[in-house]
């Protein structure tokens, strides 16, 4: 079932962002759990332990759908985890 077109460099390089911020889940183990087999969320997080973490997924979630809606192939646009937001004060140091 994987896919197995050639990936661009920028998919190779979007499979070391964390999809799953809560619990640090790289968008490399979505997308294999997706051309494995999982085809929803659900699925998805019971492969790769994404989706139950403090923010109740509302991070991690749209991403996922995402991956799922492009076949298990890695999402070169910006991310949640991608942001630079000033106002965090954990990403002030
Ligand atoms: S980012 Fe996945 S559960 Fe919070």
């Amino acid at each position: 079932m994987s896919d197995n077109k050639k990936l661009t460099l920028e998919e190779i390089k979007a499979r070391i962002r964390v999809v799953c911020i809560c619990k640090g889940i790289k968008m490399s183990r979505i997308c294999d759990a997706v051309q494995n087999g999982a085809k929803t969320v659900e699925e998805v997080n019971k492969a790769t332990g994404s989706g139950n973490g403090g923010c109740g997924a509302t991070r991690c979630r749209p991403v996922i759908e995402q991956i799922i809606k492009n076949g298990g192939r890695p999402l070169t646009s910006s991310l949640p985890s991608d942001s630079t937001d000033d106002d965090d004060p954990e990403s002030a140091f």
